[in-house]
C-alpha cells in the first residue's frame, strides 16, 4: 500500500542501485520538485550528489537564502550561483517577452554547463519529472520532452549524462508528501508555482535592477499579506506585474507620477484554465495601502479581474 515512508525507502533503494559510486548532478528551481528530489538524493547518495541553483537576479525577494536555508542542514550539498550579473546584462534593453524568455532560457543552460564543469565530472542528470509529464511527454511535443531535450540532448559531448528520474511514477500531491516526510519547509512544500524567468515576464518591457527592486517589494508586500490573513492556500497562484505605464497621484500637496502596479491571484486546476481569486475586499485595502505607502515609485495599485481564458495568468 501506498505510505509516503514505505514510498522514501523504495525511491532511496532504487536510486542507490542506479547510481551505484556514481556522482549526480542537479538543477535546483526553488520549487517543490526539484527541492524535495533534492532531499531524496541526498538521503541516497549523500555528498556525491551536486545541487546547483542558478539564481538568474528575477527571483522574489529573499528567495536564494530561503532555498539555502531549507536544503543545506538537511544535509543537500547545494551550491548557489549569483549569475544576475550575465543575466541582467544579455537582457539589457529587451523588451519583448518571447525574446526575454528565449535568453533566459539560453543563459541558463550556459550558466548550467558552466558549473558542472566546475564541479564536475558528473555521471548522472536528475530530472524530477512526474507522471503527468511523461504521459505528456509520450505524445511528442510536452513539455517533459522539450524540457529534456534541453536538459540532456542539447548538451556538449563532454557533459552527457545519464537520466536520474525517481518521480517518473508519482503525481504532485504524491511528491509534496514525500517532501513533508523528508522535511521540507512549509512555506517551499506549499508554494505557488514560479515561472523559471521569473519577475522578467512580470516586468512589463524592458527590465532594469530598479525595476527589479521595485517589484520585489511589491510581491513581498502582497504575498506575506496572503500568508499572514491565511488566503494563500486558497490561490493557486498570486503574482503582482510591475507595468511601464505611469500615473498621477497626490502625495501631501505634490503630484506624483508614479508606476501603475497589477496585482492578480487565481484559482485553478492545473493552470491550463483558472478564475481570477475572490479575494476580501478589506484584504485588497490593506495590501494596497501598505503598497503605496512603503513603496514611494509606485502611486496606482489595480487588481485583475479577467478569467483564463481569455487572459493568460501571466502579463506577458
Ligand atoms: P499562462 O501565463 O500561460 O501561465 O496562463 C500558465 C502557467 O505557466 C507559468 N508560465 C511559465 N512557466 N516558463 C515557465 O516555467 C515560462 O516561460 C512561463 N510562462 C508562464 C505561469 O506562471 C503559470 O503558472
Amino acid at each position: 500500500d501506498w505510505t509516503a515512508a514505505h514510498i522514501v525507502d523504495e525511491l532511496v533503494a532504487q536510486v542507490q542501485e542506479q547510481v551505484g559510486e556514481g556522482r549526480v548532478l542537479l538543477g535546483i528551481s526553488g520549487g517543490v520538485d526539484s527541492s524535495t528530489l533534492a532531499l531524496l538524493l541526498a538521503r541516497a547518495v549523500g555528498e556525491r550528489l551536486t545541487a546547483v541553483f542558478i539564481d538568474h537576479g528575477l527571483l522574489r525577494l529573499g528567495e536564494r537564502e530561503q532555498v539555502e536555508h531549507a536544503l543545506r542542514p538537511l544535509g543537500v550539498n547545494l551550491v548557489t550561483v549569483d549569475a544576475s550579473e550575465v543575466f541582467l546584462s544579455a537582457l539589457a534593453g529587451v523588451g519583448d517577452p518571447e525574446e526575454k524568455r528565449k535568453i533566459i532560457g539560453r543563459e541558463f543552460i550556459r550558466a548550467f554547463e558552466r558549473e558542472a564543469r566546475i564541479h564536475g565530472p558528473f555521471d548522472f542528470l536528475a530530472q524530477g519529472t512526474l507522471y503527468p509529464d511523461v504521459i505528456e511527454s509520450a505524445g511528442g511535443e510536452g513539455a517533459a520532452n522539450i524540457k529534456s531535450h534541453h536538459n540532456v540532448g542539447g548538451l556538449p559531448a563532454d557533459l552527457q549524462f545519464k537520466l536520474v528520474e525517481p518521480f517518473r511514477t508519482l503525481f504532485k500531491d504524491e511528491v509534496r508528501e514525500i517532501a513533508l516526510l523528508l522535511g521540507l519547509p512549509e512555506e517551499i512544500r506549499t508554494r505557488h508555482p514560479f515561472p523559471g524567468p521569473g519577475l522578467a515576464i512580470r516586468i512589463l518591457g524592458d527590465i532594469t535592477r530598479e525595476k527589479i527592486d521595485i517589484l520585489q517589494r511589491v510581491d513581498d508586500i502582497f504575498i506575506s499579506a496572503l500568508r499572514e490573513f491565511g488566503l494563500y492556500d486558497q490561490a493557486w497562484q498570486a503574482l503582482a506585474v510591475l507595468t511601464p505605464i505611469q500615473s498621477v497621484g497626490v502625495m501631501g500637496d505634490e503630484r506624483t507620477y508614479r508606476h501603475l502596479v497589477a496585482l492578480r491571484a487565481v484559482t485553478s486546476v492545473d493552470g491550463m484554465t483558472a478564475e481570477w481569486a475572490r479575494l476580501p475586499y478589506e484584504f485588497l485595502d490593506t495590501v494596497s495601502l501598505r503598497i503605496v505607502n512603503h513603496v514611494h515609485e509606485v502611486s496606482r495599485v489595480v487588481y485583475d479581474i479577467t478569467g483564463k481564458p481569455p487572459a493568460t495568468i501571466e502579463w506577458e
